[in-house]
């Protein structure tokens, strides 16, 4: 059971469910004006169990509707995480020129994973392929997520999924029957654990077209349990190669709750979304009758830095709300409870935010030039035993630049949002605040501007 939360902590532009359990984004898609999420659901529970896709719908990636669950369990398993695309020349026989179908993907988790598919053409009802399953096992057992997409380098329907402490690449000229093309693994385990979700996408760089490879890692307390790494590299059509000899593992966020995401199929921008929780606590969260919330939608880049190139993440569709941003003095009262807040400043230096019960979230950088986020004294703690220890109260990480910092923070009812200098330092963590923050006091060298987000 989620725990009994004092108060509603439901964030207003960051999806949830309407009720119970969500984990990962699913099958996100644009097709014909609309945003489509699809997400893993347990409908009767806060807490995870046989998994479902719930579903919803956005125009603006901020307010979404709720649609009737798009898939249900069956006879070969729980509906795992997996991908939808747009098969406009349907190819799959599944639709009709006039109208293409969306085919999804996704894992059937029952006596082993496997991966079965089904197709809608109003985005809304989906019949399950009854062929499926469209690709089997090999006999390992996690073998899941696969994400679908357009291999323009060979003209043919691709997949990534995640294999154990891999990923394997599997092509198809219409969405049903699969073969396996190639698999990558890291040349060096840089975070140990299990690979889920992966994603693969180009980018135009100067230096040419590059690809980012994400998977999310099932891994240990020190790395912070649930992380999203990704890799720079090539694809030449049927498998991944990373070029970059790593030495530290590359994070989207290293904040405590992104983990999962994956990016919109068919859009014109690169928009990832993730899941906004952390296995550690999820079940926990004092969140009454819903757990789960997704992080706001973010457009990636790559940019430039001195150690190569970087992700960039960049919130979308604030910018109306950012166009009335006000002046704030340093200790001034905060009269809402969704906001951006647009933040430039030098050296040393920290923004508080602060409750009647002086409870306070602390964003700042540091002497060694980190980002941090420090939730210790934040709100509630003890709702669960690993969210109060001490490895999930401060998130930090290294900016790229030096001086000089601009950071954009969204916060909303109970998440915070972090993107600094231009979307390369991102921090996301939950917070829970016995009572809404109130007041906001800056230390050091800052300036700052505020927009409530409605
Ligand atoms: C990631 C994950 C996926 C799996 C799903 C099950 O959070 O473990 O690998 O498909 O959740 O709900």
């Amino acid at each position: 059971m989620s725990t009994i939360g004092i108060r509603n902590f439901r964030p207003k532009v960051h999806f949830t469910p309407n009720k119970a359990w969500m984990n990962d984004p699913n099958g996100m898609i644009y097709v014909d004006g609309i945003y489509h999420l699809f997400y893993q659901h347990y409908p009767d529970d806060t807490v995870w169990g046989p998994m479902h896709w719930g579903h919803a719908t956005s125009t603006d990636l901020l307010h979404w509707s709720h649609k009737p669950i798009a898939l249900y369990p069956d006879e070969l398993g729980y509906i795992f995480s997996g991908s939808c695309v747009y098969d406009k020349d349907n190819s799959s026989g599944f639709g009709t020129k006039n109208k293409p179908p969306i085919i999804a993907m996704y894992t059937s988790h029952g006596e082993c994973e496997q991966q079965s598919i089904a197709f809608s053409t109003d985005g809304i009802h989906f019949e399950k392929f009854d062929g499926n399953p469209v690709i089997t096992n090999p006999g390992i057992s996690d073998f899941r997520d696969p994400k679908m997409f357009w291999n323009s380098i060979k003209n043919c329907w691709s997949l990534v999924l995640a294999a154990g402490d891999r990923v394997h690449f599997y092509s198809s000229e219409n969405l049903k029957e699969w073969k396996k093309t190639g698999e990558f693994k890291s040349s060096k385990e840089l975070i140990p654990g299990v690979w889920e979700c992966p994603d693969l996408f180009p980018f135009d760089t100067e230096e040419g077209v590059k690809w980012v490879l994400l998977v999310s890692m099932g891994t240990d307390i020190s790395y912070g349990k649930a992380v999203t790494q990704y890799f720079i590299g090539d694809f030449n059509g049927d498998t991944f190669i990373c070029n970059e000899p790593l030495q530290e593992p590359l994070l989207v966020d290293h904040g405590f709750d992104n983990y999962a995401g994956v990016t919109f199929h068919n859009s014109n921008d690169t928009i990832f979304m993730g899941w906004a929780l952390n296995w550690g606590y999820a079940p926990k969260t004092p969140t009454n009758d819903y757990c789960g919330q997704m992080t706001i939608a973010r457009k990636l880049s790559l940019l430039k830095t001195d150690k190569g190139y970087r992700l960039s993440n960049s919130p979308v569709g604030i910018e109306p709300f950012k166009s009335n941003a006000q002046e704030l003095d340093n200790n001034a009262e905060l009269g809402y409870e969704t906001f951006g807040l647009s933040i430039s400043g030098e050296g040393v230096s920290s923004i508080i935010l602060e409750n009647e019960k002086k409870q306070q979230l602390i964003i700042g950088v540091d002497e060694d030039n980190y980002i941090y986020v420090d939730r210790s004294n934040g709100g509630a703690i003890d709702f669960h035993e690993q969210f109060s220890m001490s490895e999930y109260c401060k998130a930090k990480s290294r900016r790229f630049r030096k001086g000089k910092y601009e950071i954009d923070i969204i916060f909303d009812v109970s998440i915070l949002e972090v993107f600094a200098d231009d979307g390369l330092n991102t921090l996301t963590l939950v917070v829970y605040p016995d009572s809404p923050y109130t007041k906001i006091r800056t230390e050091g060298d800052i300036e700052l501007k505020i927009y409530p987000i409605e």
